[in-house]
């Protein structure tokens, strides 16, 4: 008979033989939003089962989450002080800078901390960088990037994540990193990151929609694949050491682009909208939520990615999906 792989599929066992990818945990991050205060935990609506922690409670989430073998998570702040001159991004006592010293003194290396680099949290018009006469300065931006990279740093973090799209801050945030002796933390680029309607929650979620007009001159037109390619070659030229693309799902074309054109690892982010789709989607009873899952995270590891950042790791584990 003609039979192909039905023949090695048909007995279970072979079937695991024969699987082409393989989801470890080793591959997931865990995104995790934190706010000022004592004792805060704030749901996100748009987000079933995800929620802001001030900074005591993400240490007690972050215990919980080991347990289940979560060990990398990325860190948002949120709720600041939103200037003009985005201060608090680079401030020694900002949130972000307070989680990751107490998240550090906890764990100590046990728990590996990412922090996302961006201004949009911290700015009074909620842009990724400083806006002056109307429009996004990259250089300036890039400059208070580069601080708030540092402060990080400073406060303990093991890898800094720049997902602002600013040009030539990969550069100088792994220049002020070597000046101050860091020169052992990694930057992982959000280096092919789409302007994209699938942030929306996320934006709900760190209050940081901005209050004019939108972010398509310094995120990528999603028309644009060759355009991801000469964004992430230009990273790597600048010294990151991974590269990401995001979103993730109307985006596999481009991960397994990155994985072709480049010999670094690739990373891809499964964002807010896409968590909110299949939540909504399985609590109507539309779809399967394990099943949807399930073949998300394969695809993307098909596709090639290697690590995977994605609000449902905690599902993931607790209910031993994986
Ligand atoms: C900040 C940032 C955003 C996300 C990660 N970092 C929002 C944006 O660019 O508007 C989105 C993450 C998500 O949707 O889960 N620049
Ligand atoms: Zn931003």
């Amino acid at each position: 008979m003609q039979y192909r792989y039905r023949r090695l599929r048909s007995h279970p066992i072979f079937r695991e033989a024969v699987a082409e990818t393989r989801l470890s945990k080793d591959m997931f991050i865990y995104p995790c939003f934190v706010v000022p205060g004592k004792k805060v935990i704030s749901p996100i609506a748009a987000m079933p089962g995800i929620c802001r922690f001030s900074p005591d409670e993400l240490v007690r989430e972050a215990e919980k989450g080991m347990k289940l073998g979560i060990n990398k998570i990325l860190i948002f702040g949120t709720g600041e002080k939103k200037t003009r001159g985005a201060q608090a991004s680079y401030s020694h006592g900002s949130v972000a800078a307070t989680a990751i010293k107490s998240l550090k003194k906890y764990f100590g290396n046990e728990l590996y901390i990412i922090s996302d680099i961006c201004l949009c949290a911290y700015t009074d018009h909620g842009h990724c960088g400083i806006v002056e006469h109307g429009i996004v300065h990259n250089d300036k931006s890039v400059d208070i990037l580069a601080k708030m990279a540092l402060s990080h740093a400073r406060s303990g973090v093991d890898m800094v994540a720049p997902s602002d799209m600013m040009d030539g801050r990969v550069r100088a945030i792994r220049n002020i990193l070597d000046n101050n002796g860091f020169e052992n933390i990694p930057v992982m680029s959000y280096a092919a990151k789409f302007a994209s309607a699938y942030y929306g929650p996320f934006r709900e979620a760190a209050s940081s929609a901005p209050q004019h007009g939108d972010r398509k001159t310094y995120q990528m037109d999603f028309r644009n694949g060759r355009e991801a390619v000469k964004e992430a070659l230009a990273d790597e030229y600048e010294g990151a050491d991974i590269l990401m693309v995001k979103p993730a799902l109307a985006y596999l074309d481009v991960i397994a682009r990155l994985r072709r054109e480049s010999l670094l690892p690739v990373a891809c982010y499964n964002v807010s909208g896409e968590y909110s789709m299949v939540k909504a989607a399985a609590r109507q009873g539309l779809v399967d939520e394990r099943s949807i899952v399930m073949e998300n995270m394969y695809a993307f590891a098909r596709a090639g990615a290697d690590i995977i950042i994605s609000y449902h790791v905690k599902d993931l584990l607790e209910k031993k999906w994986l």
